[in-house]
């Protein structure tokens, strides 16, 4: 009898758990109960629809060409380069932008299976549906600098250039020196250390881990203001008054899971490729590579990125002195990106 009772018990407590961490089903864009469609998307081979908004001159007229890839929480509205240009610049310059809703983001399907080798290939499939031609530019910013990692691994031959603005980096590179990684991530916040050792470790645990309330989740998720610099604090002051599409929550409706808790799962899982293995994609000049890092910066430890820019001698690294994580909005920044990015002289 007693054994009995601890068998059902333990089957109760078994099967609530797997309830806990199953995540709900993603609402997908155009279904009957999810958001609507209102962007430009395209269809991928796969079926699944990738969502992209244009900035700058037409396509049709540009000189330059770039796909810019959004970091976590954010979406193709979150173009902080071209976008912050004036008209003068951008019809100096001939140039385009093409910003995407990574996928499960804002009215990009979601993809459950989804790599870093997956990513550069929904990259190249805009450009050749598009029509943007043979070689084009590519910025990530944040997070999305994975995706850029991911283009110079696995398409570089289509690139023109490419710029990574305060990427992230995995702590779990295995270029990495374990003492300076271990070291760096202790600066982390207690919180975010476990969010990432759960989305790395166990990853099956990441929905529960970011939705539970026993334990403070997720620091980034959660805007914590001890992981932002003093500047970063008054741009996002300043973004929040601006930006209402975050808060209307187009980012993630089609639910947490497909859109930040993927990004983190691929972001600090194991990868497939170490970026501290890459070799020169321009060793002629044809093109050039250009890491841009704040060293205030508090969600990625400038310590790492200046390791990675010794190793990848190839990479032209610049520290903006003063700076935090959200330097783009700083005033100048965008054009002196882009600048640098179409000049191969510099
Ligand atoms: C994901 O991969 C599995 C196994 O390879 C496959 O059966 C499934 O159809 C894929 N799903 C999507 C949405 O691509
Ligand atoms: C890590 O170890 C290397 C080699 O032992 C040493 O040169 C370096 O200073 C150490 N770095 C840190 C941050 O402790």
């Amino acid at each position: 009898m007693y054994r009995e009772i601890t068998l059902l018990l333990l089957i109760g407590l078994v099967a609530w758990a797997y309830q806990a961490i199953q995540p709900p089903p993603p609402k997908i864009c155009g279904s009957p109960d999810g958001p609507p469609v209102t962007a430009n998307r395209i269809k991928l081979r796969d079926g699944r629809h990738l969502a992209y908004k244009e900035h700058g001159v037409s396509k049709e007229m540009a000189k330059h060409k770039l796909i810019f890839i959004h970091g976590f929480s954010s979406s193709r509205h979150d173009e902080p380069l071209v976008t912050q240009l004036s008209l003068e610049v951008v019809e100096e310059l001939g140039i385009y932008s093409v910003s995407i809703d990574k996928p499960g983001y804002g009215e990009s399907d979601p993809h459950p299976n989804r790599t870093m080798k997956s990513l550069a290939l929904d990259i190249e499939e805009l450009a050749d549906q598009l029509g943007l031609g043979s070689k084009f530019y590519v910025v990530g910013y944040s997070m999305g600098g994975h995706a850029v990692w991911s283009c110079l691994k696995y398409i570089p031959h289509r690139l023109a250039g490419a710029t990574l603005m305060a990427p992230v980096i995995n702590y779990w590179w295995p270029g990495l020196p374990a003492n300076l990684s271990k070291k760096a991530y202790n600066l982390q916040l207690p919180q975010d250390q476990w969010s990432l050792r759960v989305a790395h470790y166990m990853p099956f645990l990441v929905y529960w881990w970011n939705t539970q309330k026993l334990f403070p989740a997720s620091g980034v998720i959660s805007l914590r203001p001890e992981n932002f610099s003093p500047q970063d604090l008054q741009f996002l002051q300043k973004l929040a008054q601006k930006q209402n599409h975050r808060m209307q929550g187009m980012v993630t409706q089609q639910g947490v899971f497909e859109s930040l808790h993927r990004d983190m799962m691929i972001g600090f899982g194991k990868w497939e490729f170490d970026p501290l293995d890459l070799d020169n994609p321009f060793p002629n000049n044809e093109g050039s590579v250009h890491l841009w890092m704040g060293d205030e910066d508090r969600l990625v430890p400038v310590m790492l990125q200046r390791y990675i820019a010794r190793r990848l001698a190839w990479i032209k690294y610049k520290e903006v002195a003063g700076a935090g994580h959200l330097f783009a909005y700083a005033d100048g920044m965008s054009e002196a990106i882009v600048r640098a990015l179409l000049d191969r002289s510099k």
